[in-house]
Order: structure tokens, then sequence, then C-alpha cells
């Protein structure tokens, strides 16, 4: 048996025992594969993962940055309190609309807002409202930019928060100090900024399943 393969099986005993998906997550896969939306949603355990994150973190507020078709938005939004608000960013009009009616669908509408657009231009438009400190940040989008979403999410949270990074690993290539790719280079510099600044404690995890190799990283924000 391959490793992928083996990937593939374990993440699938693990999904069936601990993340089942219902057939409102199912139909926003669907609906997204319909729209032909790249696959490159999180996996139903990353799903859990965020959706138990924000749990513990009891969070009232999370701000996602790349909606998709609203999977992830999805299960972290069922985490919230019905007066819960989550916004979330994307850049494609299309990726949006797919996501509004998955998450109508789901009967999160009340409390989830996808914003269209660039994220850099959605962000300080953002902050010009004075929202409450977000919670939670989930970060997974263009991943040039990640560094300035860290440093957005940095404005836009308060003490105890948590950041969350998606796909650091780009295939190991982020432990590569002269690799170019503006992805990797975007990725190096969020890290090197979560491991430098002094209000944030975080570290990075790598990770295997049923997409393959990949990892992501998680900052606390301190005081
Ligand atoms: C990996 S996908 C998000 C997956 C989603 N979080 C999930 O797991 O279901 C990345 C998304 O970020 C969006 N994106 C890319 N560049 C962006 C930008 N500059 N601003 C906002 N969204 C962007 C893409 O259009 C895509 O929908």
């Amino acid at each position: 048996m391959s490793e992928s393969q083996l990937w593939d099986d374990v993440d699938e005993y693990f999904s069936a025992h601990l993340s089942p998906e219902d057939d409102t997550l199912q139909a926003a896969l669907r609906d997204s594969d319909a729209a032909e939306l790249p696959q490159i949603s999180v996996t139903p355990t990353q799903g859990k993962f965020l959706h138990l994150l924000a749990q513990i973190q009891g969070a009232r507020n999370i701000l996602e940055i790349g909606t998709l078709g609203g999977y992830s938005t999805i299960w972290l939004a069922r985490a919230l309190p019905a007066d819960g608000r989550l916004i979330s960013l994307e850049y494609s009009a299309k990726n949006a609309e797919v996501a509004t009616r998955n998450i109508a669908r789901a009967g999160l509408d009340r409390i989830v807002e996808v914003r269209i657009g660039p994220a850099l231009e959605s962000l300080p438009k953002l902050a010009d409202e004075n929202p409450a400190p977000f919670d939670l940040v989930f970060i997974d989008a263009d991943k040039a930019n990640n560094p300035h979403y860290v440093d957005w999410a940095l404005r836009l949270t308060s003490t105890g928060s948590l950041i969350v990074v998606d796909n650091v690993v780009r295939g190991g290539r982020v432990a590569d100090p002269d690799a170019t790719a503006p992805d990797v280079r975007g990725t190096r510099a969020a890290i090197e900024l979560i491991g430098s600044h002094p209000r944030l404690s975080g570290t990075a995890i790598q990770t295997v399943g049923s997409k393959g190799y990949d990892g992501f990283a998680l900052a606390r924000v301190l005081a």
C-alpha cells in the first residue's frame, strides 16, 4: 500500500468516528464541485479541529480569510453561539456566491457574512468599523500575503485570541531559506513574524492526511 493510500484510509477512519459530515457539509462540497471550485477546502478532521478550537476559545467572533465554498466557514460558525458573528473574506465573487448559498442552507446566514474583494482591501474597511476583537482568526487565502494577514489579525484581536494559519508546510519548501516562490516566502515571513513578535506565542505542526503532507501554525495573542 502506498503511503498516501495509508493516509487516506486513516483519515477516513478518523472522519467516520470523530468528524462525520452531515448532509449540509456534504452538500456544501457537492455544490462547490458542481461549480468547479478547486478541491482545496479543509478536510473533515481539520474542519472538526477548527470547530473544537473555536469552542475551546469560547469564541463569539471569528474572522476567516479565504472562504472558497464556505466549508471551513460552516465548521467554524457551528461553534458560535446564536448571537455570535463570523466574517469571512473572499476575493472571488463566484466562490462567495457558492459559499453564501452553502451557508444559508446550513442555517448560518444570520451569523455569517461573506465579504467580497481582496482581503488586504477588506481588512482596513473592517478595522474602520471598530469591530469587537475577534477570538479566532483563520488565515487560509493567498499564501504570499500571510505576513500581512498575521499583522492584520494582531490588530483585530486581543489578549487570548487565537490565530491559525493553514498550509504552512508548502511541500517542505518552508524550510528552504533560498526559496523564491511567493507562497513560500510569504509563509516563511509569517512564521518568522509569529516567532519574533512580542505579542505572539506560536507553534507549527506538520500533518499528513487525505490531502497529503501539510501543516498549520497556531499563535496565541499575548497581552
Ligand atoms: C484554500 S481556499 C479557502 C478554503 C476554505 N477556507 C475551506 O477550507 O473551506 C483559499 C481561498 O482564498 C481566496 N483568496 C485568494 N486570494 C485572496 C485574497 N487576496 N483575498 C481574499 N481571498 C483570497 C481564494 O479565492 C480561495 O477561495
